[in-house]
């Protein structure tokens, strides 16, 4: 399917990005993180400004330099990621959660180094909070878009969190895929929505996603508008 030269389809639309993967520290020298590069979010972002959009874009560490543009909010912690992403999204039209959120942090997280112990030591974690399920519970019109990475039943699996968190759609992929997702200059998804249609994509680059996902959410916002 060909899809027209967008232009400045989104002038007037305030779109927020997350991107990138979370650290969660045990102590001042010591995390909890992924291999999330941001490349997906990132290109959200810059897609979404070519269209016109005012762009805010909340990202953890990565090797990515500001989009010109782009409102960028560099944070580490899932806790700091919330709160940037929940003030941005207030007078947000679109919220695109790519980034790669620790499920959990320590429960104490130490100001000194801790120095190490002979033998086994025990982490204690608590879980962090659900960003884009906070959102899904204060959705008003707004569209909210998320990703996956499913090793296994990633339809089905991601039919059921776009349910649980009130998301208008998934991106599904997975992990095994040479030169997609974390790290890639690709990406293969399936788009998954809440009534468990999907829509499997071929590979693309992630800017050619980051172009068909401002399709779709645009999509749903007429509808909602109609
Ligand atoms: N997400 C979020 N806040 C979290 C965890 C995830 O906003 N604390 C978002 C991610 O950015 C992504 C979507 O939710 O857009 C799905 O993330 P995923 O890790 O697949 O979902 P979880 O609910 O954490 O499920 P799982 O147990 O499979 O990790
Ligand atoms: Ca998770």
């Amino acid at each position: 399917l060909l899809h027209p030269p967008h232009s400045r389809d989104l002038a007037g639309v305030k779109v927020v990005v997350s991107a990138g993967p979370t650290r969660e520290y045990l102590d001042p020298v010591r995390f909890i993180s992924n291999p999330s590069s941001g490349k997906m979010g990132f290109a959200v972002a810059e897609e979404a400004r070519d269209r016109g959009a005012d762009v805010t874009l909340v990202t953890g560490p990565v090797n990515l330099p500001d989009p010109p543009g782009v409102d960028v909010v560099r944070i580490e912690t899932a806790l700091e990621l919330r709160d940037a992403v929940l003030a941005a999204a207030r007078d947000a039209q679109m919220v695109v959660m790519t980034a790669a959120v620790a499920d959990y942090r320590a429960a104490e997280r130490s100001d000194e180094k801790q120095a190490k112990v002979a033998g086994d030591v025990t982490i204690h974690l608590t879980p962090n909070p659900d960003i884009l399920a906070e959102l899904g519970r204060q959705k008003g019109d707004r569209v909210l878009v998320g990703f996956a990475m499913e090793t296994h039943a990633g339809v089905e699996r991601a039919a059921l969190k776009a349910q649980r968190k009130n998301a208008d759609f998934i991106l599904l992929n997975y992990p095994t895929r040479e030169g997609t997702a974390f790290g890639g200059d690709d990406n293969e998804v399936t788009l998954v929505r809440p009534d468990g249609t999907s829509e499997a994509w071929p590979r693309l680059s992630k800017r050619e996603v980051a172009r068909r996902l401002l399709d779709e959410a645009a999509r749903v916002r007429q509808k909602a508008e109609s």
